[in-house]
Order: C-alpha cells, then sequence, then structure tokens
C-alpha cells in the first residue's frame, strides 16, 4: 500500500495553523475544511476519465470528463465530519456514509456506535476521512466494517498521523492507500498524537 504526504506548502501552512492552541474555533473548522480541499485534490489524480463530446461556442471537440458517479466518502464521526464539505466542494457527485466511532478512554479500543451507508457502497471507491490518525483502531475498525459489506476499493485520509497508527492500517488493511498532510512523531502515554493539534472532535465541535 502507499503512504502519501500530501505536502503541499499550502497545506503545510494551514496545518500549522490548525496546530497551533490558539486557533479560535472558526479558524480551526475553516482550515480543516480547506486542507480538505487540497488533499482532495491529491488523493483524486487518478479517477479515471472518459470520453464525451462538447460544443464550444467554436467547434464541436472531443473531451474528458470523470468517469460516473463513483465515490463514497466515508466521514468517521465526530471528526470526520469537519472535512467532508472540503472533499465534497471538488466531488459533489459523491454518496456520503458514515461511522459512528469512539476510543473507549480507558483501553483505547474502537467502539462502533452508529453506521449508514449507501445502498450501492461496494460499487463505489470509498475514501475513509478522519483528521486524527492515533493508535489507528478507528480506522481499522470503519475499513473493517466496509469490507465486512463487500467494500474492495478503500482509500484512508487523515490531516494527522502517528507512526503507529500507519504502521497499525498498513498491517490490519495492506491494500488500503493512505493519505496525509502531516506525519508527526509520536503517540503520548494517553493516545494522543504528539505534536499533533489535540482532540480533533473537541476543538471542532466543543
Ligand atoms: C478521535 C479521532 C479519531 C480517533 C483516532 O476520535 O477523531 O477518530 O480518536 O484514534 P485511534 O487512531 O487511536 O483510534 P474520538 O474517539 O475522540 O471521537 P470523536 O471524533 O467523536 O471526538
Amino acid at each position: 500500500s502507499k503512504l502519501v504526504i500530501c505536502d503541499h506548502p499550502l497545506i503545510q501552512h494551514k496545518v500549522t495553523l490548525i496546530r497551533d492552541k490558539k486557533t479560535s474555533t472558526k479558524d480551526f473548522r475553516e482550515l480543516v475544511d480547506e486542507v480538505a480541499t487540497l488533499m482532495a485534490y491529491e488523493i483524486t489524480r487518478n479517477l479515471p476519465l472518459q470520453t464525451t463530446t462538447v460544443e464550444t461556442p467554436v467547434a464541436k471537440t472531443e473531451a474528458k470528463i470523470v468517469a460516473g458517479r463513483m465515490l463514497g466518502l466515508i466521514p468517521i464521526l465526530r471528526a470526520g465530519l469537519g472535512m467532508v464539505e472540503g472533499v465534497v466542494k471538488l466531488i459533489p457527485g459523491a454518496k456520503i456514509g458514515h461511522v459512528g466511532l469512539f476510543r473507549d478512554p480507558e483501553t483505547m479500543q474502537p467502539v462502533e456506535y452508529y453506521t449508514k451507508l449507501p445502498t450501492d457502497v461496494q460499487e463505489r471507491q470509498l475514501i475513509v476521512i478522519d483528521p486524527m490518525l492515533a493508535t489507528g483502531g478507528s480506522a481499522i475498525a470503519a475499513i473493517d466494517s466496509l469490507k465486512k459489506r463487500d467494500c474492495t476499493q478503500i482509500k484512508l485520509m487523515c490531516l494527522i498521523a502517528a507512526p503507529e497508527g500507519v504502521q497499525a492500517v498498513q498491517e490490519a488493511h495492506p491494500d488500503v492507500d493512505i493519505y496525509l498532510a502531516a506525519l508527526d512523531e509520536r503517540l503520548d502515554d494517553h493516545g494522543y498524537i504528539v505534536p499533533g493539534l489535540g482532540d480533533a472532535g473537541d476543538r471542532l465541535f466543543g
């Protein structure tokens, strides 16, 4: 599987602002949304195209369009919701499925509390979305849940990850490419990414 760090200068700049504890809720939301859009540009780079005909004011010509409405976005609740709109801006035809997981504060194990997926989810290329990849437990559980429903084309998109989380996802799901805005140093004893950005869900929603 591929690990792609989306390190466009604008992404790096915005991630620095996102990390800053002085950044307000309003700015945090806007920046997460913007980085999601910029990452979506990178993650859709290899979308298949098909040929169509278009009539310009000057001539009729063959031209390319993206083949079909084939994407599905799977935000992991809650924090994944903060990145969905930013991706939808570029891919308005995407369907959206929700997977609700929280991390038990004692065991750090993910607990699934809600799952609602588009009816044709198996036919779509899916992007699982979560700002944080810490131990990797949540992403692995979300991907498990998709694979149980016969989904096969899955990518993972996170703002910030710890090496431990990347490794865990790669071991559990070697077929899933991972896209990050930044790869951080490590996890602390509470499973927080260091330096990270704190708790993304809390900073987005309180
Ligand atoms: C956070 C974060 C990820 C998960 C990452 O969610 O948004 O979903 O933890 O940790 P992991 O890689 O160790 O599983 P949290 O459980 O705080 O829920 P929330 O998004 O609802 O705040």
